[in-house]
């Protein structure tokens, strides 16, 4: 197959940052992407309908290139949350969901919640008002190992929230270990996961062998071959409870290549023509719309959006950037171990 044509796709997780990646990032996903959920860790965190009407004016602002963007803001829920601001900001269609960051557990999560336990009422009411919980599933104590704590998050946290609110529609996103692909397959439909294109593309030997790759360096870590396997088994998957968010997190260069490197990978810039190369390397070609176009969708009932995108495929590989560069910072663009044909040919309006 040489050309192919998928309902436009959705980014069910992306760091907008702010001023001045903020307009060069926008624009990067709006031209691809309908709609997408906007992750809430910025320096100040959205917290509050105020930071989150402006935060949603700013990215409409840069986002003209595609008249039908919607970006889908978040509150980061902390442990002073109001639950009164977070259901009327809900109610009058300020934000979309609440992303759940563990203290300390990534980029900015030095105000996120301390004690799970201690946000049950909010779950309550997030239930009761159908908000979704979107969730960073990793515990972060020092006496757990940082390859386990996805699964321990699972076991000590999600299993109690999914038992004490079966109706609280759930996301645990990036997911990144064949333990989570399995429990979410054997949970109830309330609970879906978001996968990165990264974590569907590589292991911690890709990112470990011989010398270092800061640039493959994110969190959740990456695990090891078995578990990236039962990702893309998961993503394959026709049941439909797994969908993409690109988790795309940019930071500058300085900052990734540096003794203290920060997490994140930035791959807006060609997530769709490598996870379509992906899935046609594994012969799953036709399973490529439900992954980037329907299934999250379908998660958060939303309907699917009508345009179309044309991707075509090309005899010889297309030369990505290296870098997107704004103002004086330098972003480095994910590059796949993998050549990759498929170019975007046309984007509907
Ligand atoms: O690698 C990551 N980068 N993982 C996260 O959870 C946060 C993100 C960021 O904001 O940089
Ligand atoms: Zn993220």
């Amino acid at each position: 197959m040489n050309s192919l044509e998928i309902l436009k796709p959705d980014d069910w997780h992306v760091h907008f940052r702010e001023s001045p990646l903020l307009e060069k990032l926008v624009p990067e996903t709006s031209k691809v992407f309908n709609r997408a959920i906007v992750m809430p860790n910025l320096i100040e965190p959205i917290t509050n309908s105020k930071i989150a009407s402006l935060y949603k004016k700013k990215i409409l602002k840069y986002s003209t290139n595609n008249p039908f963007f919607n970006p889908l803001i978040t509150f980061y829920l902390n442990d002073e949350m109001s639950i009164n601001e977070l259901v009327n900001a809900f109610k009058e269609k300020i934000i979309f969901a609440a992303k759940l960051y563990p203290l300390g557990a990534t980029t900015n999560s030095s105000k996120g919640v301390s004690k799970i336990s201690n946000m049950f009422k909010i779950f309550e009411k997030m239930s009761e008002y159908k908000i979704p919980l979107l969730i960073h599933g990793e515990v972060n104590k020092k006496e757990i190992d940082v390859f386990n704590r996805e699964k321990v998050f699972i076991e000590d946290h999600l299993t109690p929230i999914c038992k004490n609110f079966p109706n609280l529609k759930i996301t645990l996103e990036h997911i990144t270990t064949k333990f989570a692909v399995n429990f979410v397959n054997e949970s109830s439909s309330n609970l879906k996961a978001s996968i990165t294109p990264h974590h569907l593309i590589l292991n911690r030997t890709d990112m470990l062998e011989h010398k270092i790759k800061p640039h493959y360096y994110c969190l959740p870590i990456l695990k090891k071959e078995e578990d990236r396997k039962a990702l893309l088994t998961a993503a394959f998957n026709e049941n439909q409870k797994f969908f993409l968010g690109t988790d795309s997190a940019p930071h500058d260069v300085q900052e990734k290549e540096n003794a203290c490197g920060c997490a994140g990978i930035f791959n807006t810039i060609n997530s769709i023509e490598t996870l379509t190369q992906l899935f046609d390397d594994n012969g799953m070609l036709n399973s490529l719309e439900n992954f980037v176009s329907r299934n999250g969708a379908i998660h958060y009932e939303l309907p699917f959006n009508t345009q179309k995108i044309k991707l075509r495929k090309n005899s010889s590989p297309i030369k990505f950037e290296n870098f997107l560069t704004i103002k004086n910072l330098n972003i480095k663009i994910f590059r796949p171990p993998f050549n990759v044909f498929w170019e975007i040919e046309k984007v509907e309006e």
